[in-house]
Order: C-alpha cells, then structure tokens, then sequence
C-alpha cells in the first residue's frame, strides 16, 4: 500500500474529525503512506473531489464537530441523479468512482458511515475496491459493534437538556418533554433517560399508550411530585398506532425528520394530567459541536484500527469494538444483519422499571 483515500458519508457525526486525524496520522507516521480525503462523500468520488491530508492538514482537528472532509447524505453511485438529455435519470455511476480513484492511485478507501454508506462500501468491496470501513452513528444502531463514536456525545447532550428542563418542571409544577432522536432505535432515549432522571421514557422498541403515561404521571403526584420529565425518541410508537406524529404533520414525506412526536405527547399529557406542558425537540443540537473525551478516545481507536486493518490485508471489513476490545467484522455480515435494537426485556430497561420510571407499556 503507498496511498489510501478516506471519505465520511451520511450525517454529521460528533467524532468524524478525530477518525480523519487518527487514520492520516497512524497511515503517515506509523507506515508511511500517503493520504487522500474525498470531500463530500460519495459525491466526491463520482466528481473527482479530492484533496491531500498531510500531518498539518489535520491538525488541529480533534476537538471539532462535524467533518474537515464535509458529508453528503443518501448519495449511492448504484442509483445515483445525473442530467442525460436535459432529464433528470438515476443510474449505476460506481464506474466513475472506481475510476476516479484509480486515477488518483488510491490502493486502499476509508469509507466512514453508517447504514446507507456503508451498503455502497459493501458494494464496492464486491467489485473489487479495496474498502476498509469504519462505523458511524448517534444513533448506535450499527450491528456486529457495541458502540459507534457520536453516541456518547448525543447523551451526554440530552442528558444536560435533562438536568436544565428539570429547573423549570420543578418550579412551575410542570410535564417538560424532550423529544431526542434515534429514528429507529431508542438508545439516546434510554440513556439519556436515566442520566437525566426522567419519569418517563418512549423508545421505538417498547410501544406506549398515552394513558399509562399518564398513570405514571399521576402516581408521582401522588407521592407528593407535582411535575414530571419525560423523554420521548423521535420514532417512538403508540401501541397500535402508526408513527403517531403523521397526524400532526400530514403533509410531510417524512415527518420523523421534522421532528414532533414529543408535541403530540406533550398535548395529550396537558388534556390527561392537568398540568401545563411544555415540548422541546433537541434535534441536530445532539449532533453537533465537540465530541465527548470518550468519543475522541472511541474514534481515535476505530482509526487506528482500520489503519491496521489494511496494513494486514484483511479488506471488505468494517472495524468493530467488542466488550473493550477493538475487532472486525465482514461488510457482508455488517449489512446483511438487523439493526441493534434496544431489548425491551434487557438488563437496562428492567434497571429503569425498577426505578419507577415508566415506559408507557403498563
Ligand atoms: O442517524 C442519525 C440521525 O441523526 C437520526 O437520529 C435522525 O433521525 C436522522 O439522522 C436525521 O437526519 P437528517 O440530518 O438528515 O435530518
């Protein structure tokens, strides 16, 4: 290997930064390779969108959010938009991928993403590119990993949100909702839940009915606690229900990205409860910003990881970490698996119960 290329795809991530600067320093100083970042994802590679990361392109970095090397979202040269004739057509562009970084001598790619990236980077893993990749999410949803960098930021996030909305539940007797995100799974919900003392937590994996959430509510006031906090994740469910917050935003394509189920909580418990309520949607703030000391140390690792990774051959793999030890995994595997849900019946959740913290579903 002389040069390898890395490119992040999918949403800003806190940690993207601190794996850019572990895999061009281990490749530098520890193999003496060069380095290529691909800037906007896939659509980098498909423009010819390079630029080469040397030891002071990357310094610096560590402690900043987002990505040097900028994102693009649910861009796939499989099934990519191009112009043809005045029309717009979608079409198989991963040729001129391929191309584009043979041309530019990359012998190994970097691919650091999460669900949809990581699909491409399996795909082209299977038509012979030699793909190192490298898992990314807040939402920690990733199979065959325990943690992917950006989730202990995005809790300790919602977390502070927590402690700071408890001031005003507190002082004015008041049901405060946060609604935090995790499209399908609930684990920033969960953990943040706990962290932050919450009454309440709705998690996609567990569905509710408002009126034992109101139930819950309702002991409280009875043990004499005349305010509430609840955390609701963003593709939280109602038992029987659809994705609840369609009613509210009816003409929206995807109303989980809108945000809003937490206002449509926070209305039903005003009407159940008695109690004024207040709804806040933490959105993209879980995102960004610097990442936590355990999210630098996480991404620092996966880095150096894959960088070991290639340097041994073992290509079409993504990085894992399993318990406290750093492994991999075949994209085949990666891609081919469910997403990691939270166990409704887990060690965590039955924790939470047994606090009283309710979860909508008794
Ligand atoms: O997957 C990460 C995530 O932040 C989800 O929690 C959220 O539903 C989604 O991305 C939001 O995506 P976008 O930034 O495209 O609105």
């Amino acid at each position: 290997i002389k040069r390898i290329g890395i490119l992040t795809g999918g949403g800003d991530c806190p940690g993207l930064n601190p794996v850019i600067r572990a895999v061009t320093r281990t490749a530098i100083l520890e193999y003496g390779w060069e380095v290529v970042g691909i800037r906007n994802g896939y659509k980098g590679m498909y423009n010819g969108d390079f630029v080469e990361l040397t030891l002071d392109s990357i310094s610096g970095i560590l402690h900043e959010g987002g990505t040097i090397l900028y994102s693009s979202n649910k861009d796939n040269l499989f099934d990519y938009q191009v112009e043809e004739d005045g029309k717009l057509v979608n079409k198989d562009v991963s040729d001129v991928g391929v191309e584009n970084i043979r041309k530019m001598g990359i012998d190994v790619m970097f691919i650091v993403g999460g669900d949809g990236t990581l699909t491409s980077a399996r795909d082209f893993a299977r038509k012979g590119v030699k793909v190192v990749a490298i898992p990314k999410t807040i939402d920690n949803d990733l199979a065959s990993t325990d943690t992917t960098f950006g989730f202990s930021t995005a809790v300790d996030v919602a977390t502070e949100a927590l402690d700071r909305l408890h001031t005003t539940a507190s002082s004015h007797h008041r049901i405060m909702v946060l609604e935090v995100m995790g499209r399908y799974a609930g684990w920033i919900a969960l953990h943040s839940g706990i962290a932050g003392g919450a009454d309440v937590i709705l998690l996609p994996e567990i569905p509710y009915d408002i009126r034992n959430v109101a139930r819950t509510i309702e002991e409280r006031k009875a043990r004499g606690k005349n305010f509430s906090i609840v955390v609701v994740g963003e593709g939280a469910k109602e038992i029987g229900g659809d994705i609840t917050v369609r009613e509210i935003i009816k003409d929206s394509p995807d109303p989980i990205r809108l945000g809003g189920i937490g206002i449509k909580v926070a209305s039903q418990l005003e009407k159940l409860c008695g109690n004024e309520t207040r709804a806040t949607i933490l959105g993209h703030l879980q995102r960004g910003g610097s990442p936590s000391s355990s999210d630098r140390i996480l991404s620092t690792r996966y880095g150096v990881e894959a960088v070991k990774l290639a340097a041994s051959g073992k290509f079409g793999n993504m990085v894992t970490l399993k318990g406290d030890h750093m492994s991999y995994d075949s994209l085949e595997n990666v891609i081919g698996r469910k997403s990691k849900l939270v166990n409704p019946n887990g060690e965590l959740v039955e924790a939470a119960k047994s606090m009283g913290i309710g979860f909508g579903d008794e």
